[in-house]
């Protein structure tokens, strides 16, 4: 080979695909301030639209008079529950099978709840406007605690619901409940209790929080009478969705409704459903028939825009007195708020909680979810994790340390005695998932090794001594956290919303000059998609990652999609990225045989060419073929070089991880402070190591937001005390630890490219460790569990509480 001739790793090199640390190529954009956001978007004509909220957790609605909002100058219409009868929408369907008032019909169940919406030439106006609406209400008794929620004489939530017996998941055994759904199996779990030689029984908590992405959700309707044709553009993380939930709420045509997902700041979930600002944006262009806006501002965001867990977890877990685990069974009462809006796969009601087993090998076990109403805003999205695997992560990591006390030993050990073993997998779960790969002791034993583990317990051992002698205030805490997470959501046998099977797209087109255009049915809202896909069809087709450009988030140009959220982009689009190549790949491969004069059969791949076996010398490039796809094909092919694949995925994926968390706390002040937080992720193969790390470094900032200081908090008026940034914890960088990242590389069996999710581990793995650690810094004491979250008040009670103050 001639001297100058790059090498195949050279050329390779060069692409900048998987493994590469590519720099985003958004980012260009980002750090210009030339992002194209809804707020970006000047439309002449514009009017904006701002809504009138309830002060009331719990009313009957007696009046609504709008004239004095009517008659502000710039005012332009106001919109009532009254309104919207007209048109069939004063109620929407839920994804989750409920129904929702878009504004409040005879009465208002939650605290700023949408009661009316004025529509003005200015933003201020309508403000100003809104809060002329004058309502008269007839305040009713309200309930905030799911505990009540079924008591005898607890106040009835929905009184559009109190006939029905049945539910969208069957059965209904209260007025305000909404479902029971079990998981397991009962009568091997009751025997494994029966049997066991030690056990253990908890109440874990997990309290409600909300996502907080930098931008709140926001959308601009534009309905043009003449063609009957609804533009909207909004922060929506699933377009598709909306445009055939839009068009079945709307009965306007679905071909006639193009929605566009311009940049969007964040999502975490956040942007999934269909929220009344939506609906009443389309209305209020439709009768005003110009373009309306509507922007929600951070307390409207906190305080009525889907909300996250509220999952209450009684849990059990059996185990042998040598360590070993037999059975676990978890009942569990789920706050839904007012109306059931879950974002979870139809068939799901407590989304994949049956993943509670986690990482270990539990023969048996059963859990029993009941969903119920309270005067709470609706919601249940999967913030920044699959739905609900944070709350089954957080509920059986902290019932393992839980467990390893009680058995004395210690909370590393007792995991690595229980993990899945890697000749187990494919391992079937007690609750019937099939965990595709994984090697969990390897990955707890570096995590370990890393850390230096055996040396912190006997600096912690040293301290608690000291502490007992009166010798410092000091309580070091040692988080040890494993979880699996459950991502790619997902198979269509499992997972539909409102029907539609949860597949995901791709469509290359691949231009004579080499280079191309990917469109997806998904849509980055930070995670970096435009480097990423890119990176994958680099490596597939052998054409560098600078010529592919990545699209997605308009209706009219991608393939039906169903969104991104529970890290599903990796794991069902870019496998559908992959697929679509190989299609592109196999007709490149007919055209190489063509011009080389070969059979197909006597050409093998070789980074970026088709060469022919035996006689590298003869090769034609990607680059090469591409332009003959558009000249020189062979007779009777169809010209062109460009694919569509729709990837249903045959399982989901099980990424995994090992975290160590070190803290210190102040038993006097109850401030804790994070010495040192090692995250140890495998999410099989990895596409971008610095995006990875970059979704780390963001999902454990969230998570340590959530451990130690978040919760959506409610007094028994229903009235939310921390519906602002003043009171709901958003750590910025003064508060954020330092992270150390790390890796191992499992691949999953079944995905083209072996990769699994990413962007959900860190969230899901770091409430927990954080969790275990400030509980370990206690338990040498005598304490069993502190509710999270650990904020500086709580964890001074609780220290007082084990009477450190006395
Ligand atoms: O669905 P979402 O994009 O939120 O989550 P994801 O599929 O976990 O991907 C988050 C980001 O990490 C994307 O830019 C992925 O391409 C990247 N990633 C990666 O580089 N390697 C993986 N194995 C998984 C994700």
């Amino acid at each position: 080979m001639n001297a100058q001739t790059p090498t195949s790793s050279e050329r390779a090199e060069k692409l900048e695909g998987m493994g590469c640390r590519r720099k985003r190529v958004e980012d260009i954009r980002f750090v210009q301030g030339k992002g194209n956001y809804v707020d970006d978007l000047k439309l002449p004509n514009l009017l904006y639209g701002d809504f009138t909220r309830s002060p009331h957790a719990h009313a009957r609605i007696k009046k609504i008079d709008t004239t004095k909002a009517a008659a502000v100058p710039g005012v332009v219409a106001v919109l009532t529950a009254e309104t919207l009868k007209t048109v069939n929408l004063a109620w929407m369907p839920t994804l989750a099978g409920d129904v929702q008032m878009v504004l409040a019909d005879g009465k208002v169940l939650f605290q700023n709840q949408e009661v009316a919406f004025v529509i003005a030439e200015d933003r201020y106006v309508a403000a100003d406007a809104a809060d002329l609406v004058e309502v008269e209400y007839e305040q009713l008794s309200c309930n905030v605690d799911p505990f009540k929620a079924m008591d005898p004489n607890a106040p009835m939530i929905r009184e559009d619901l109190k006939d029905k017996t049945d539910g969208a998941h069957g059965k209904r055994k209260h007025y305000n409940h909404i479902f029971n759904w079990q998981a397991g199996e009962k009568a091997p779990t009751d025997a494994a209790f029966e049997k066991a030689e030690v056990t253990i029984k908890e109440l874990i908590a997990y309290p409600r929080v909300h996502p907080c992405p930098l931008e709140t959700c926001q959308c601009v309707a534009s309905f043009d009478k003449i063609k009957g044709e609804l533009t909207l553009w909004g922060t929506f993380q699933a377009p598709h969705v909306i445009r055939t939930v839009g068009s079945l709420i709307s009965k306007i045509p679905e071909h006639k409704i193009h929605v566009i997902s311009p940049d969007i700041g964040g999502g975490f979930g956040n942007k999934v459903g269909a929220y009344s600002g939506y609906i009443c944006a389309i209305v209020a262009s439709i009768v005003t028939g110009r373009p309306v806006k509507w922007t929600e501002d951070r307390i409207e965001n906190l305080s009525t825009t889907a909300f996250a867990r509220d999952f209450h977890m009684l849990t059990e877990i059996a185990a042998t007195r040598d360590g070993r685990v037999t059975g676990l069974r978890c009942y569990t009462i789920a706050d839904h708020g007012a109306f059931d809006a879950c974002a979870n796969a139809t068939k799901w009601p407590a989304g994949l909680f049956s993943i509670i087993t986690g990482s270990y090998d539990f023969p048996a076990a059963h859990v029993s979810v009941d969903g119920v109403y309270t005067n709470k805003a609706p919601g249940g999205v999967a913030y920044r994790c699959s739905f609900r695997v944070t709350e089954a992560a957080y509920c059986i990591e902290r019932a393992m340390d839980i467990m390893a006390k009680k058995l004395a030993m210690d909370p590393a050990e007792f995991r690595m005695k229980n993990l899945i073993r890697r000749e187990q997998f494919p391992y079937k779960s007690a609750m019937g998932w099939e965990y595709d790969s994984g090697d969990y002791h390897v990955a707890l034993q570096k995590a370990m090794d890393t850390v230096g583990y055996k040396q912190l317990r006997a600096e912690q051992k040293a301290k608690q001594e000291a502490f007992k002698r009166g010798e410092t205030r000091e309580l070091m805490g040692i988080g040890v956290a494993f979880f699996t997470e459950i991502v790619g959501a997902g198979p269509s046998r499992a997972c539909d919303i409102l029907g539609i099977a949860m597949f995901d797209s791709a469509e290359i087109r691949i231009h004579p000059t080499g280079s191309g255009i990917c469109r997806l049915g998904t849509k980055s809202q930070g995670q970096g998609h435009e480097t990423t896909y890119a990176q994958i069809i680099a490596s597939e087709l052998g054409l560098p990652a600078d010529n592919i450009m990545v699209e997605e988030g308009n209706t009219d140009t991608a393939p039906y999609g169903l969104g991104t959220y529970g890290s599903r982009s990796t794991p069902v689009s870019g496998a559908a990225t992959a697929m679509a190549c190989r299609k592109i790949k196999a007709k490149a491969q007919m055209i190489a045989a063509y011009m080389l004069e070969v059979h197909d059969d006597d050409l093998e791949w070789d980074v970026d060419r088709f060469r022919v076996k035996g006689n590298p010398e003869r090769f034609k490039t990607m680059t090469e073929l591409a332009w003959a796809a558009y000249h020189e094909v062979p007779p009777g092919m169809e010209p062109g070089l460009e694919a569509i694949n729709y990837y249903d995925p045959p399982n989901f994926t099980f990424p995994f991880g090992a975290y160590i968390c070190v803290l210190d706390i102040d038993a006097d002040t109850g401030e804790a402070k994070v010495r040192r937080f090692y995250a140890l992720d495998d999410c099989g193969t990895r596409i971008n190591p610095m995006i990875i790390e970059g979704q780390i470094h963001g999902g454990l900032t969230e998570a340590f937001g959530i451990a130690m200081g978040q919760e959506l908090h409610y007094d028994e008026d229903g009235n939310i005390t921390t519906a602002s940034l003043m009171d709901y914890f958003l750590p910025t960088a003064v508060e954020t630890p330092h992270w150390e990242t790390d890796w191992t590389t499992t691949p999953s069996p079944h995905h083209p490219i072996g990769a699994k999710g990413v962007g959900e581990s860190p969230n899901v793995g770091g409430v927990p460790c954080f969790s275990n650690a400030v509980n370990d810094a206690f338990a040498f004491l005598g304490s069993t569990h502190i509710q999270m979250p650990h904020d500086h008040w709580r964890t001074w009670t609780a220290a007082d509480k084990l009477g450190l103050h006395a």
